[in-house]
């Protein structure tokens, strides 16, 4: 069928805008809302009897594999190692019938995801595929396939995929963990609840869009952008900054925020806009002690916090964006918004090509 981008300018911007629903429709393929449950496709291994998870992607995928490592760990008690899928099979990975892959590819087709998938089935691993094409090589060669419904994503730099990469990861250890037995039935139903919230508190940020834009103007004049984030908003960090440098083509960087005083914290002065990922909860006043040494320098600081955040720490930013105040475990699905919003912005302040952002290929098909 024939894609159209509506009233939206750009595919992107349909792409982004589209994410409460193709989130839901996505969640709906596994949480039972009334039974307050969560199941998985069928797959002929015992999924129980995995004892560790290797997750590989690339790109944004990979990044929403990062944001799902704190999950598994967290809820379902597994370790997890994660990697760049051009690198796993260069290092001899220790695999075996004990260790789950996971692959994360909105495609399916990504060479070197695939060559990582094909890898472990040859050493006996089973292997888990997020996949949003549903004909595509790895839906068809996974052990077992936990499909995204997102719906055909045009935009080369990927959003609508990640969030539901992010939607079904997060119901995917909900799920491990109600099987390994490291949470009850009743933890099960809080955090199906937790999810059901999600697409709603993902259109309130949608509503984000005209803050993000009015800082737009002043960010795309910057040469290099940092962001900063703890816990899994590092992830989300790193993928502000993938983001921006894909479609704006200013340097960025995401950084650990603990890891700002390691090195990158040289780089501030007042030429310097450093976006902080600080949503209140428990890492919320770490992260805003890193954020005052970056103060500290002349750093222009952008804080993306909830009221109760911004309430405390407003004071002596640049800007400070509000999202809504959800439970921390979906707050990287609402997250995700206003850091594509700000990429997409700046690119537009920018006049770059959104879509077609140059020298990027929507699927990497060579290794
Ligand atoms: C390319 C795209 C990215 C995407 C990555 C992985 O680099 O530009 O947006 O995240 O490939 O693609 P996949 O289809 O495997 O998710």
């Amino acid at each position: 069928a024939l894609i159209e981008k509506g009233n939206h300018r750009h595919f992107m911007e349909k792409e982004i805008h589209e994410q409460p629903i193709v989130v839901a429709q996505t969640l709906g393929a596994y949480l039972d809302p009334l039974a307050e449950t969560v199941g998985l496709p069928p797959c002929d291994f015992d999924l129980a009897a995995i004892t560790r998870i290797q997750i590989v992607a690339c790109g944004t995928a990979l990044l929403a594999g990062h944001v799902a490592s704190y999950w598994l760990e967290s809820l379902a008690r597994i370790p997890v190692a994660i990697e760049n899928a051009s690198e796993f099979r260069y290092r001899e990975p220790v695999c075996g019938p004990d260790a789950l892959l996971l692959v994360i590819s909105q495609s399916g087709e990504t060479a070197d995801t695939l060559a990582a998938l094909r890898h472990a089935r040859a050493a006996g691993q089973k292997v888990a595929a997020v996949v949003n094409v549903p004909s595509s090589t790895m839906a068809r060669e996974a052990d077992l396939l936990l499909p995204t419904h997102a719906g055909p994503e045009i935009g080369v730099a990927s959003t609508k995929a990640f969030t539901c990469q992010l939607a079904v990861l997060a119901a995917f250890a909900v799920a491990l963990a109600r099987l390994r037995g490291t949470i009850d039935a009743e933890a099960e139903a809080a955090h199906v609840r937790m999810l059901t919230e999600a697409p709603a508190a993902m259109n309130a940020a949608l509503a984000l869009e005209a803050p993000i834009q009015a800082l737009a103007q002043p960010l795309s004049r910057a040469q290099d952008i940092l962001y900063i984030g703890r816990g899994p908003d590092f992830p989300m960090a790193l993928e502000g900054a993938l983001k921006l440098k894909e479609i704006s083509y200013i340097h960025a960087e995401g950084y650990a925020a603990g890891e700002l005083k390691h090195g990158p914290i040289a780089l501030v002065d007042e030429h310097m806009p450093v976006i902080v990922i600080a949503p209140s909860g428990p890492r919320f006043e770490k992260t805003i002690s890193n954020m005052a040494e970056v103060m500290a320098r002349g750093g222009q600081v952008v804080l993306i916090s909830d009221a109760a955040g911004l309430a405390a720490q407003a004071a002596g930013t640049m800007a400070a964006i509000e999202v809504p105040q959800v439970p921390s475990f979906i707050q990287p699905l609402v997250m995700a918004v206003p850091v594509q919003l700000l990429a997409y912005h700046v690119a537009l302040a920018k006049g770059t090509d959104v879509d077609q952002p140059r020298n990027l290929a929507k699927s990497v098909t060579v290794e």
